[in-house]
Order: structure tokens, then C-alpha cells, then sequence
């Protein structure tokens, strides 16, 4: 009987999604990087890097990023790769699916205030994924405007990617966006499809 308990208990010092040795035994069963994953698209979430992009995405560690090119390029590969980088230093970052974003926002404004402030301010790696898809508003302009002025003008972390070159996004948004971007990000071109 004794034996039973003893195997049927358990194992609370363990990740339940990857069985990694927890480090914050208080509060979770899931460990800091497991919980970070679940912010991304699931196609997304246990891809591995098969293209070398890996050394590139330590190197730029640390840097604002503006990566452009064809759909299927890899660039979004390359924004996951650097937030899971960070998630498994247990350092903060965000991925934002810029579409899905306004998407949800839209539905209540107030809400949507509340997040772009959370965004401008977000203290860690902010990536934004997919800028210019969306019809570009007024309104949404507007939005992301304030939150690239923002954290170019404190110097926080952003990734960005985009179908479009800055030029083409400044006829599609607003030179002041692009502007910001330009003097934040270094630029990466991306090519090929990869799918
Ligand atoms: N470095 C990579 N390692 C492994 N697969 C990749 C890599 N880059 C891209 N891919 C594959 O190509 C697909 C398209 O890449 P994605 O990053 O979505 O392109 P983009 O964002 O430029 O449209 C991904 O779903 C993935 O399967
Ligand atoms: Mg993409
Ligand atoms: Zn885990």
C-alpha cells in the first residue's frame, strides 16, 4: 500500500509540459518558458530552426530589428526564435500577432487603449508580427504610431516584421511610423519561401 501513494504523488519539482526542473516551486506546474510558448501560434510553437538562422538570432540578441520580405520567408520563424531565446534566459518577451491584435482590440476601445499602453511600455523584447496587413485606418495608425514613438524614444527593444519594405509601408501608413522605425531597427531582408 505504502508503494502506491508514494507512485501515484506527483512529481511537483517538474515542468508538466516539458518535465524540466522547476525553479519556482510555489506557484506553478508549468515552467516560465512552457507558459511564455502559449502566446504563439501553435505551427509555431515547437518549430526548430532548420535554416541556420540560430547564431544571426544570438547575435541581434539585444537589438531593435525590421525584418522584411516575401510571405514564407521566414519572418516570424526569426522573431519566435529570438523571443524563445530570451524565454529561456527567463528574460521578458512578447509576441504580438499585429492583425490579431487590432482584431481582438477592435471589439471593445477601451480595451484596445488599455493594451497599447501595456505595448508601449512592455519592458522586455516587444515583437510585433505582420505589420501593414491590415487596412491601415486612421485609427490604427494612430495606435501604432504611438507605440513605435514610444519605445523609440526609450530605447526599448522591438521587433517587427512586415511583408512590405519601409518604403512601401510609408505610403501605406504614415512617414512618421517609418521614420521611427528607420532610426530604431536595423533593417533585414529576407528571401526565398521556406514552406
Ligand atoms: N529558420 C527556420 N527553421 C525552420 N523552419 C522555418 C524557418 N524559417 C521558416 N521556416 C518554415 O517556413 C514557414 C514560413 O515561415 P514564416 O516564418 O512563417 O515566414 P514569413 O513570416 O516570412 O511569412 C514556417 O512555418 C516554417 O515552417
Ligand atoms: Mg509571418
Ligand atoms: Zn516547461
Amino acid at each position: 500500500m505504502q508503494q502506491v501513494t508514494t507512485i501515484l504523488q506527483k512529481d511537483l519539482t517538474k515542468c508538466i509540459k516539458c518535465g524540466d526542473e522547476l525553479s519556482d516551486l510555489n506557484s506553478t506546474e508549468v515552467c516560465y518558458y512552457c507558459t511564455n510558448l502559449m502566446q504563439l501560434p501553435k505551427i509555431f510553437q515547437n518549430l526548430t530552426d532548420s535554416y541556420g538562422v540560430k547564431q544571426s538570432v544570438i547575435d541581434n540578441f539585444n537589438k531593435s530589428l525590421f525584418l522584411t520580405g516575401g510571405t514564407g520567408s521566414g519572418k516570424t520563424s526569426y522573431l519566435v526564435f529570438m523571443c524563445k531565446y530570451r524565454w529561456r534566459k527567463k528574460l521578458l518577451a512578447k509576441f504580438i500577432n499585429f492583425p490579431d491584435w487590432l482584431n481582438r482590440a477592435k471589439i471593445n476601445i477601451n480595451n484596445l487603449e488599455r493594451s497599447a499602453v501595456r505595448l508601449k511600455e512592455f519592458p522586455g523584447l516587444l515583437g510585433l508580427d505582420d505589420i501593414g496587413a491590415e487596412k491601415g485606418s486612421e485609427f490604427v495608425i494612430e495606435k501604432l504610431y504611438l507605440i513605435i514613438d514610444h519605445r523609440q524614444s526609450n530605447g526599448l527593444q522591438t521587433v517587427i516584421t512586415s511583408n512590405f519594405t519601409l518604403d512601401e509601408l510609408t505610403k501605406k501608413t504614415d512617414p512618421r511610423i517609418t521614420s521611427r522605425i528607420k532610426s530604431m531597427c536595423i533593417q533585414m531582408m529576407f528571401n526565398g519561401d521556406k514552406r
